[in-house]
């Protein structure tokens, strides 16, 4: 059994049509949140989604667009961007954002939440000291998480209580120890902050306990044009090209 991953999205249609045809061999696909927010094809983004039959749950742009939550909290770039793709999206595609869920079960010990267990929506986990916290408060084996939108793995040792950081920007396999928990991030499809604009993703390999991400590129050009062309803020075209 091989699980797709995929998160942040971010309403780029060139980047998850490059991870989809890339992505092979799997057995199901589950989406860690933020479909839409600061790129240009909303309606498309959520439709591939439906069309996957993935399981998902709501980034907290999601949830914005849906009015679940509050804009202020959004930077002006962000907060155009939510306001502008409340704009054109379908009612039946504002309902399918409003009714994400919160966190998926993978297996025993095993979930997904878009954020971090204890704020799903808003955290984001990027240092050892949160982790640790994060490792201390929740009993989990693996939590998959996005938001950050920066490819790499927290580790917990039993042995010695240590946590370790490993950067997966450029892709990699975390093997999965008996004796160590994990928080992974997978990246993000549709707008990668970890210095390589590829497009990231992850397989997770239940047999073989091991957790692959790969980066895969896109036309990000034509994302680029779609944005400036929509009136959305050039910043969000132009940190594609160098992923921050
Ligand atoms: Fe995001």
């Amino acid at each position: 059994m091989k699980i797709g991953i995929i998160s942040d999205i971010h309403g780029n249609s060139e980047a998850i049509n490059s991870v989809l045809k890339n992505i092979k061999e799997v057995d199901e696909f589950i989406c860690l949140g933020d479909i839409v927010g600061y790129g240009a094809d909303p309606n498309y983004c959520i439709e591939k989604i439906k069309d996957i039959k993935c399981r998902c749950i709501g980034g907290n742009h999601d949830f914005a667009v849906a009015g679940k939550v509050n804009i202020n909290y959004f930077n002006y770039a962000a907060r155009s961007a939510i306001l502008w793709t409340s704009l054109p999206l379908k009612k039946e595609n504002l309902n399918f954002l409003s009714n994400l869920k919160r966190r998926i079960e993978l297996e025993d010990n095993v979930f997904a939440v878009h954020g971090s267990p204890q704020d799903p929506l808003l955290e984001y986990i990027l240092d050892k000291d949160t982790a640790s916290f994060i490792f201390s408060k929740f009993n989990f084996k693996i939590c998959f998480v996005g938001h950050s939108h920066l490819a790499g793995c927290f580790s917990f040792s039993e042995n010695n209580n240590q946590v370790n950081y490993m950067n997966f920007s450029n892709g990699g396999c975390i093997e999965i120890n008996t004796n160590k928990r994990y928080i992974i991030n997978c990246g993000s499809v549709g707008q990668p902050r970890d210095g390589n604009p590829k497009a990231s993703y992850g397989i997770y390999d239940l047999k073989n306990k091991a957790v692959n991400i790969y980066r895969v590129s896109y036309p990000i050009n034509l994302t680029k044009s779609k944005i400036i062309n929509a009136g959305l803020p050039r910043s969000l075209a132009d940190r594609l090209s160098y992923g921050r």
